[in-house]
């Protein structure tokens, strides 16, 4: 059988950090195997929101190689190089209201929290058709993401049914959506998900030093204030922390049988996350540090390369559906 088609891809706004490896990258290593895979550098859409710095892009390239997503399996593709996605884009504009985009609800989320209100630009708007374009053109079958990605994938949708009937063609295909499992990582703070503007994250390039201050600031439990007290699991930072990156489970459950009787201390915690978070993150970092800027570059440009064929595909028999003019 035929494998399906992934795209997933990540705006190069920053390194990647234990919140990306949770809730994407781990899946992306494991899904190579059983999918054709493709990961996209979105670097069009960190246009949209003024993220863009074309340095991450080579970052983020490391942190992928470097956790184990394998580009013997793993095709990767730069955004921006691929010429039929500014051309979908355009004639996908055609089939979507200005009130439409308005009601995504991870487009008004963003609106607020980037305080953009009065000021939103038209290419911000319409990521998401750009989104729509990204994931049409390759003929993704899944696309696994955030809840937050659901109402991309819903537009997707939408402008395939929208295109399919309009021009009377099947070319274009829907495509699924395939949420993580995981639960979101949160903050070191505790207060919301880890991520780079709330500078709450812990990065998979932090060096030892920066990894043992940020374990040692974790937020725990504010009432546990001596060691012989009973402390909280929930809402506790480096629990959370542990839950994800701790291997002996039934050694953790201790942990936190302890913790809450009361007898285990936040530095001791603390130092067994610090520990294991540096077991976890070391060989990742001996693998970046051997991995060379020209070798990223090379393989990123052989996968858009080899993308690139595949989005062709879709523009042609998109322009023959539309009936748009050829000299040839
Ligand atoms: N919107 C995604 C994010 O913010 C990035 C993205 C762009 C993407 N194009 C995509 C994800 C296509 C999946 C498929 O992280």
């Amino acid at each position: 059988m035929k494998k399906k088609r992934i795209l997933t891809g990540d705006r190069p706004s920053g390194k990647l950090h234990l919140g990306h490896y949770v809730g994407s990258l781990q899946n992306r290593v494991k899904m190579q195997n059983s999918h054709e895979q493709y990961v996209m550098i979105a670097d069009l859409q960190s246009l949209t929101d003024e993220s863009f710095k074309s340095e991450n892009i080579l970052e983020i390239m490391k942190d992928y190689i470097s956790v184990g997503i394998d580009p013997e399996k793993t095709t990767f593709l730069l955004q921006s190089q691929i010429n039929s996605l500014y051309e979908l884009t355009f004639y996908y504009m055609n089939l979507v209201t200005l009130g439409r985009l308005e009601r995504n609800p991870t487009i008004k989320e963003e609106i607020l929290q980037k305080g953009y209100k009065d000021s939103i630009k038209a290419g911000f708007l319409c990521y998401p058709v750009s989104q729509s374009a990204d994931i049409t053109g390759i003929q993704a079958d899944v696309v696994p993401a955030g809840k937050d990605q659901i109402p991309m994938i819903e537009q997707t949708n939408e402008i395939v049914r929208k295109f399919s009937q309009q021009y009377n063609s099947n070319c274009l295909r829907e495509a699924e959506i395939l949420l993580s499992d995981q639960p979101k990582l949160v903050g070191i703070d505790g207060k919301s998900k880890a991520s780079k503007s709330l500078n709450n994250a812990i990065y998979l390039s932090d060096n030892e030093k920066t990894l043992r201050e940020k374990v040692f600031s974790m937020y725990t439990d504010p009432d546990h204030i001596h060691v012989h007290q009973p402390g909280k699991i929930e809402g506790n930072v480096v629990f959370s922390y542990l839950d994800s990156f701790y291997e002996d489970k039934e050694h953790l459950s201790e942990l936190k049988e302890n913790y809450k009787k009361g007898g285990l201390g936040d530095i001791k915690i603390k130092q067994i996350l610090f520990e294991s978070l540096r077991a976890f993150l070391t060989p990742i970092q001996n693998i970046r540090l051997q991995l060379k800027d020209e070798d990223m570059i090379s393989i990123l440009k052989n996968g858009t390369y080899n993308a690139n064929i595949e989005y062709e595909k879709t523009i042609q028999e998109v322009r023959k559906s539309i009936g748009i003019y050829s000299f040839d």
